[in-house]
């Protein structure tokens, strides 16, 4: 088998990637390890900034997204038992997105299937060859038999467990890597939103997320430690929790709780490799970088990376692809680390004066709480920072 671009992983990076090089008339083949079923169902990210849905849109893919989405003008920070609404759209002059990956998986799957171009799930044994020379190679097994894939150029969009990132030899690459003592667990709960914005809690017990899916399905985080076991969270202990860091003074408010459909602990890693790139092999998305998610931004980054590494292919302007990434990347690292290490509870009185110092400038300094919209409204793809 023979394509212009292998591309290895169909998340929304390797999605979005293939899409965007068949506008252009390139030529790639997808390779997914896991089924169709098990993408389309994988519950993640829930944010989307509106420069990666101006692309979706711009390369005809929001279709359903703009009909269903939710558009949200801000966000609350809530600590001490106060809420504090962050007019995000008045400061920053764009709104948010709250559309589920998964959603946004289901549409980029049936678009790729529509090109007719190749997208193959299942296949495994991935392996890279003769990354350095002008002919790389891919080889899989699809169905108990091998088969070879040659390309001028693969793409590495298979995600923080994939293959790509190891294939690269030893001493090529630097990486960075910041781990934070606690996890999330998130769930999703058939209940309608208790509140009709995103709602970040600071809070003596720990840090707690209430966000949403759709006005029938909440989907809230709890900050846990980071070694923490889904079978120590009864659902009683889960709604306890919620109702406790998510409580606030007008007595009025309520947390409507309801059966809970999916559940699952993630923990926090802030991860760069440098460079983004090896001989022909371009890394983009979770393969390159992890974010930590209070900021919402990995589905983000990951397709600002392809964006500008489709435009690099069809300039051929290859060589500068993994800097220009690399800027967006840290200042987004920047972002995440600094609103995780703002919000989430340490046994440190130290620290704990410092995040309520910067939660009250954030919430009554203009000048901060614009420069915060900015960055979780998120820059534009092309604005160099
Ligand atoms: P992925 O979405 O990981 O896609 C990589 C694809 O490659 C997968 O389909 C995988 O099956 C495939 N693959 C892996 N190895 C191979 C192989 N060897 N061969 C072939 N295919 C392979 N971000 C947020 O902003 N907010 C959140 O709430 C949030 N929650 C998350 C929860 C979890 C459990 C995880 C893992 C991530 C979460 N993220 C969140 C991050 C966000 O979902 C990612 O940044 C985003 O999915 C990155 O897209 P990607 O295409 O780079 O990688
Ligand atoms: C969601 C996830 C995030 O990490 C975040 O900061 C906001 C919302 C979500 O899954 O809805």
């Amino acid at each position: 088998m023979r394509t212009q671009v292998a591309i290895i992983g169909a998340g929304p990076a390797g999605l979005v990637l293939a899409h965007l090089l068949h506008l252009q008339g390139i030529d790639s083949v997808v390779l997914e390890r896991q089924t169709r079923e098990h993408i389309e169902r994988r519950i993640r990210a829930g944010v989307l900034e509106p420069a990666t849905v101006d692309l979706l849109q711009e390369i005809g893919l929001a279709g359903r997204l703009l009909a269903e989405r939710l558009v949200h003008k801000g966000l609350e920070l809530l600590f001490d038992g106060v809420g504090h609404h962050v007019p995000l759209a008045e400061l920053a002059g764009r709104e948010i997105t709250i559309y589920g990956q998964h959603e946004l998986v289901k549409d980029l799957v049936a678009a790729r299937l529509d090109t007719g171009r190749p997208l193959l799930f299942e296949v495994s044994d991935v392996a890279l060859h003769d990354l350095t020379s002008d002919r790389p190679r891919v080889t899989f097994v699809q169905d108990g038999q091998t088969q070879e894939l040659q390309c001028d150029l693969i793409a590495g969009c298979d995600g923080f467990h994939g293959v790509s990132r190891p294939s690269i030899p030893d001493g090529v690459l630097t990486a960075f890597e910041h781990l934070y003592p606690f996890a999330w667990l998130g769930i999703l709960a058939q209940a309608p939103p208790s509140a009709d914005e995103l709602i970040y809690a600071y809070h003596r017990e720990g840090f707690a997320l209430h966000s949403m899916r759709s006005p029938h399905l909440t989907r809230l985080y709890l900050q846990v430690p980071p070694d923490e076991q889904l079978a120590d969270w009864p659902d009683e202990r889960i709604w306890e929790q919620l109702r406790v860091r998510l409580a606030r003074d007008d007595p009025a408010w309520q947390l409507t709780a309801g059966p809970i459909v999916e559940r699952s602990i993630t923990a926090h890693r802030s991860f760069v490799v440098e460079p983004m790139q090896y001989g022909r092999l371009f890394l983009a998305g979770d393969a390159a970088h992890i974010v930590p998610a209070t900021g919402a931004k990995g589905l983000n980054l990951a397709v600002a990376d392809v964006a500008a590494l489709a435009q690099a292919i069809v300039e051929n302007r290859l060589d500068g692809y993994s800097e220009r990434c690399l800027r967006r990347v840290w200042r987004v690292q920047h972002f995440s680390w600094w609103m995780t290490s703002m919000l989430h509870r340490v046994a440190d009185p130290f620290t704990e004066r410092l995040q309520l110092s910067q939660l009250r400038y954030l919430t009554s300094s203009p000048a901060a709480a614009t420069s915060f919209a900015e960055n979780y409204v998120g820059l534009p793809f092309d604005g160099g920072n």
